[in-house]
C-alpha cells in the first residue's frame, strides 16, 4: 500500500495569511541562520512555569538525554544504546488473548485476524492496572499491505480478503504484566480485545444524528460500523484512549460528482486501492453518500471496560487526524491538540465547555462532546491565534455553504479555510510538556511548498526533511486564544550541501519527524518517517534507517536512541509511569519499491522473524535499561 500521507491528494486550501507574506523572507533568513540553542533558552524557562502557577520544586523542566548516541544504521534490525535491551514483544498476527496463533504463511482467516494483532501498529499508550508492573497496552493498527496480509496477495480479490483487511485495522487492547522480572502478555485476558473496521461505534457530540451522518443502514446517524486508518493517538487523564482516523478517504471509492467540501478530503475513484468497495458497498460513495462523513473523527475507547462501545467525538472536528493530544488547562478545561496530516493543512485545538474533575470518572466521560474547536494561525512576528470554528461566526454561515455547527465540524477543513488558518507542512504528532505546558508539533515534510509560498512557520521550499514548531499559550493558559511560537529545530544534514537541506540540528541527524512525545520526566522523544523510497536513493545516507531520538528542549541537544529495521518507520511510544519500561512501535518494515509488488513482498526486510521466519511484520518492541533505571535519562 502507498505511503499514506505522501500519496494523499486533496484539493488544497489557498490560504496564506497576509502578515506571513510580508515578513516571510526576513524571518526565514533568521530561522535558517540562527542556532536553536539560543532560541530555546530564551523561549523556555522558569518564569513560564511560575506564571502558570506551577511549583517547580523537585521537578525538572527540561531533562537531557543521558545515554551515548548510537550511529545511523542500515541493517535489518533494531539497535539501542549500550546499556539498553530491545526485545520483540507483540506483532501483527499475534493473538490478543488465547485466540488463534500466528501462521508464518499468512494463512490465518479473516475471523482469526479479528482476534489477533492488526497490521501496521502506530500510536500506543500504557494504562496502569497496578502501577508500573501490570497494565493494558492499547495501540492503533493504521492500515494494511495486501501483498503481505494474504498468502497469495491480491489475485484473486475476494470478499474474504476484504474482511481480513478490515479486521486487521483498528485498535488492540492487550494485558501486560511483569512476571518474575520479565514482561509478558497475559493470555487469556478479560481485558483483551480488538476494535476493527466493523465494530459498532457510537457517534456523539454536535454532529451526531445530523443529516450529514445518516445512512440507509443507520437512519439515526448515531452508530457507525468501524474505525480505520488509526494513526497517532491520545489519552485522557480519566484513562481512556483516543484513536485518530487519518487517511479515511483512501478506503472509499467516489466515482460521481464531488462537492467542493468533499473535495477537500481527497475522495476519488478507487481511493488508495484497498478495494473494499468491490465486495462491501458501504465503501462506495455513489451507493452510500454519507458513509465517508462518518470517518475522519477521533474515537474514544475505554480500555478498562472491555464491554464499552467506543465513541466518535464529533466536537473535535473531521479531518485527517494524526493524533489527539490532551492537556488540562489551569482552569480545568480539557484541551485537545490535533494535527491534520496533509500538505498545506492545519493545526487544531479543542477546548471543552466543562471542566475536568479528577475524582469523577463518570462525570468526565463526555467532556469531549461540547466545547469550541479552533484552527491555528501563525503570524510572522512570532505571535499566533486560535480561530474559532463556530457556526454563525467569522463567515461560517449559509453564505459560505455552512448550514449548522454539524456542517462546520463535518467539513472542518473548509471551515478553517474560511477563517484564515495557516497551511502547514504536514502536521503530525503534537506533544505538551508535562510542566511548562508548551506544545511541540512535528511538521514532517512538504515537498510541494515553493519559494513563493514559504512563510515564517514553514520557512523552507521543497521541505523534504521537516521541522518542529512549538508554542506557548498566552499566560501559560492552555485554553487561551493566542500564543507565541518559534521553530524548535529544522531537520536536515549540512553534508547535503544545500542550505535549505542543512537544517540546524544540535547533535544526531534526522529527517521527517513524525512521532513526538514528552515522557513523564519532560524528555522529548522524536520518531522519524522518511519515505523509504528516499532512503533507498541514498540521498540521505547520513540519516540511515528511520529512528528515534531524545531531545533536551532547553539546550536543543538531540541524541539518537534507536534505529529501526530496513524500510520501517518508527512510530508509537509509551512508558510505564516510573519510566523504566518503554514500548516502541516499528511500522511497515520492508516498505519500499519491492514491497509494493505482491509477488515479492519479502525481498526488502524479514524483520522481526528473520529470513526463515516468513514475512516482515509490524509491531512492538519492549525496551529496558539493563540497570533497571529510567529510559533515556
Ligand atoms: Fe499516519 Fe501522518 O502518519
Ligand atoms: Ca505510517
Ligand atoms: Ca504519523
Ligand atoms: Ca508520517
Amino acid at each position: 500500500m502507498k505511503e499514506q500521507g505522501e500519496e494523499t491528494i486533496s484539493n488544497r486550501s489557498a490560504n496564506r495569511p497576509f502578515e506571513s507574506i510580508l515578513e516571510a523572507s526576513v524571518t526565514r533568513r533568521r530561522i535558517l541562520q540562527g542556532g536553536i540553542g539560543l532560541a530555546a533558552t530564551a523561549f523556555l524557562g522558569a518564569p513560564l512555569a511560575r506564571e502558570a502557577g506551577i511549583d517547580l520544586a523537585g521537578v525538572a523542566q527540561a531533562v537531557g538525554p543521558g545515554f551515548a548516541a548510537i550511529t545511523p544504521s542500515y541493517d535489518d534490525t533494531v539497535r539501542v544504546p549500550s546499556g539498553y535491551t530491545a526485545t520483540p514483544f507483540y506483532f501483527w498476527g499475534d493473538p490478543v488473548s488465547d485466540g488463534p496463533a500466528w501462521k508464518p504463511d499468512a494463512s490465518n482467516t479473516a475471523f482469526d485476524q479479528s482476534q489477533q494483532a492488526g497490521m501496521h501498529a502506530d500510536g500506543m499508550t500504557y494504562f496502569p492496572l497496578d502501577g508500573s508492573d501490570w497494565g493494558l497496552l492499547v495501540m492503533n493498527h493504521e492500515y494494511t499491505d495486501d501483498g503481505i496480509l494474504h498468502p497469495d496477495g491480491t489475485e484473486p480479490w475476494t470478499a474474504d480478503k476484504v474482511q481480513k483487511s478490515q479486521n486487521a485495522h483498528g485498535v488492540s487492547v492487550i494485558e501486560v504484566k511483569k512476571v518474575a522480572g520479565a514482561w509478558t502478555i497475559v493470555r487469556p485476558s478479560s481485558f483483551a480485545r480488538r476494535v476493527t473496521a466493523n465494530s459498532p461505534i457510537r457517534v456523539a457530540g454536535p454532529a451526531a444524528g445530523s443529516n450529514l451522518l445518516k445512512t440507509a443502514a443507520d437512519p439515526t446517524g448515531t452508530t457507525v460500523l468501524g474505525t480505520a486508518n488509526n494513526c497517532a493517538n491520545g489519552y485522557t487523564p480519566w484513562s481512556t484512549y483516543l484513536a485518530c482516523e487519518e487517511n479515511f478517504n483512501g478506503y472509499f471509492s467516489h466515482d460521481g460528482d464531488i462537492s467542493d467540501f468533499e473535495d477537500r478530503y481527497g475522495l476519488a475513484p478507487g481511493g488508495f486501492g484497498y478495494r473494499w468497495h468491490e465486495f462491501d458497498e458501504r465503501w462506495s460513495v455513489a451507493d452510500h453518500p454519507n458513509e465517508a462523513n462518518r470517518f475522519g473523527w477521533v474515537v474514544e475507547v475505554d480500555p478498562l471496560n472491555p464491554f464499552s462501545m467506543p465513541v466518535k467525538r464529533t466536537a473535535l472536528g473531521r479531518f485527517k487526524h494524526e493524533g489527539a493530544t490532551v492537556t488540562i488547562a489551569d482552569n480545568g478545561k480539557v484541551v485537545v491538540y490535533s494535527g491534520d496530516d496533509e500538505r498545506f493543512e492545519y493545526i487544531y485545538k479543542f477546548v471543552s465547555s466543562g471542566t475536568y474533575n479528577p475524582g469523577d470518572r463518570v462525570g468526565n466521560r463526555n467532556l469531549l462532546d461540547s466545547g469550541t474547536l479552533y484552527a491555528a494561525r501563525f503570524n510572522a512576528d512570532g505571535s499566533g491565534s486560535w480561530l474559532p470554528l463556530v457556526y454563525g461566526r467569522n463567515g461560517l454561515d449559509a453564505g459560505n455553504g455552512f448550514a449548522s455547527q454539524a456542517a462546520v465540524l463535518t467539513y472542518a477543513r473548509a471551515a478553517a479555510d474560511v477563517v484564515g488558518a495557516t497551511p502547514m507542512d504536514r502536521p503530525e504528532w503534537i506533544t505538551v510538556h508535562p510542566v511548562t505546558q508548551e506544545a511541540y508539533c512535528a511538521l514532517t515534510n512538504n515537498t510541494r511548498r515553493t519559494e513563493d509560498d514559504v512563510d515564517a512557520a514553514n520557512p523552507r521550499p521543497d521541505n523534504s526533511l521537516g521541522h518542529i514548531v512549538r508554542w506557548r499559550e498566552a499566560g501559560g493558559d492552555s485554553s487561551a486564544t493566542s500564543f507565541d511560537w518559534d521553530v524548535f529545530v529544522l531537520a536536515g544534514d549540512p553534508a547535503l550541501g544545500d542550505p535549505d537541506k542543512a537544517g540546524n540540528i544540535n547533535g544526531s541527524l534526522f529527517g521527517s519527524p513524525d512521532g513526538l512525545w514528552f515522557d513523564h520526566n519532560g524528555l522529548l522523544w522524536i520518531q522519524t518517517d522518511i519515505s523509504s523510497t528516499s532512503v533507498g536513493e541514498g540521498d540521505y545516507v547520513n540519516l540511515g534507517n528511520n529512528q528515534m531520538l531524545a531531545a533536551d528542549t532547553e539546550t536543543g541537544e538531540v541524541r539518537r536512541f534507536l534505529t529501526g529495521p530496513v524500510g520501517c518507520e518508527v512510530t508509537g511510544v509509551t512508558t510505564t509511569p516510573d519510566g523504566t519500561t518503554m514500548w516502541v512501535n516499528i511500522q511497515h518494515p520492508g516498505e519500499g519499491p519491492e514491497n509494493l509488488d505482491p509477488e515479492n513482498p519479502l525481498e526488502f526486510s524479514s524483520w522481526p522473524d528473520g529470513p526463515t521466519g516468513g514475512r516482515p511484520r509490524s509491531g512492538t518492541v519492549l525496551i529496558t535499561n539493563n540497570d533497571g533505571g529510567v529510559i533515556g535519562t
